[in-house]
């Protein structure tokens, strides 16, 4: 049977990496909205990044994949998880802040989605409320650098990651052989899409709803942060 994705994801990825991404949220958090304590992660995958807030926050997460939230509830049974699409999730609560981070709104299949998405995530800010995500730029489709396969050893075996450009569709295909004894391994491929869309037409649609209060570019240019306040 083929295994999930979820069955890897711990051994391939730095948690370094999540905690430098909740470093940088909890930073913005502090410096825009330093009373904000109830927030939501909206993509939390497996909750590397969420595991890392102090405990006055109360932080949710919502991913669309039922084995990632189901695997969040098992391991972090004091928060709580939605299994629900960014674009069209619709929930009782409201929260000061919601993020998104590793360019997971990237994952969404067209810009019609992006467009409900803020408008869900407005619909579920209190007053003053913060959205903070980070997203690929256009110049990731030019940039073969990081085109280029890499392969890494992992705590499973090994993985090889690579990306191709198809017009705004960057497609990662993920190859993960897994150690099963001696020199046999079990290979298991994985297929992620990303779409891609101009700085200006998601800043066009941004500005309907919320003021963008910072940005900043990372990654060589390849990425964009984004921390807007509710409008
Ligand atoms: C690159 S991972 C990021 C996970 C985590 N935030 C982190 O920083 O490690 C992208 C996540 O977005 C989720 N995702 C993809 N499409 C989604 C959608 N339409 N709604 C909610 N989550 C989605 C995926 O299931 C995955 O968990």
């Amino acid at each position: 049977m083929k295994k999930h994705f979820v069955e890897f994801w711990e051994h391939i990825t730095s948690m370094d990496k999540a905690k430098q991404r909740a470093e940088k949220i909890i930073q913005i958090i502090e410096k825009y909205h330093n009373q904000a304590v109830k927030l939501l992660e909206l993509g939390v995958g497996i909750g590397v990044v969420l595991k890392n807030f102090p405990e006055k926050y109360s932080v949710a997460g919502l991913d669309i994949e039922k084995e990632y939230i189901e695997y969040c509830k098992r391991n972090f049974p004091n928060n709580k998880f939605i299994e629900s699409s960014m674009h069209d999730f619709s929930l009782e609560e409201k929260y000061d802040v919601i993020y998104s981070v590793y360019d997971s709104i990237n994952f969404l299949s067209n810009f019609d989605q992006w467009i409900t998405t803020f408008l869900c995530v407005k619909k579920h800010l209190n007053n003053q409320g913060l959205f903070i995500f980070d997203m690929y730029t256009p110049k990731v489709l030019d940039d073969k650098k990081i085109l280029q396969p890499t392969c890494q050893v992992e705590s499973m075996g090994y993985s090889i990651d690579r990306g191709i450009v198809r017009d705004n569709l960057l497609e990662w295909e993920v190859i993960l052989f897994e150690h099963k004894k001696e020199n046999q391994y079990e290979k298991h491929t994985f297929n992620f899409y990303e779409r891609i869309f101009p700085i200006s037409k998601v800043e066009n649609e941004l500005y309907k709803h919320f003021e963008i209060i910072e940005k900043e570019l990372y990654e060589e240019g390849n990425k964009i942060r984004y921390a807007c306040r509710k409008k």
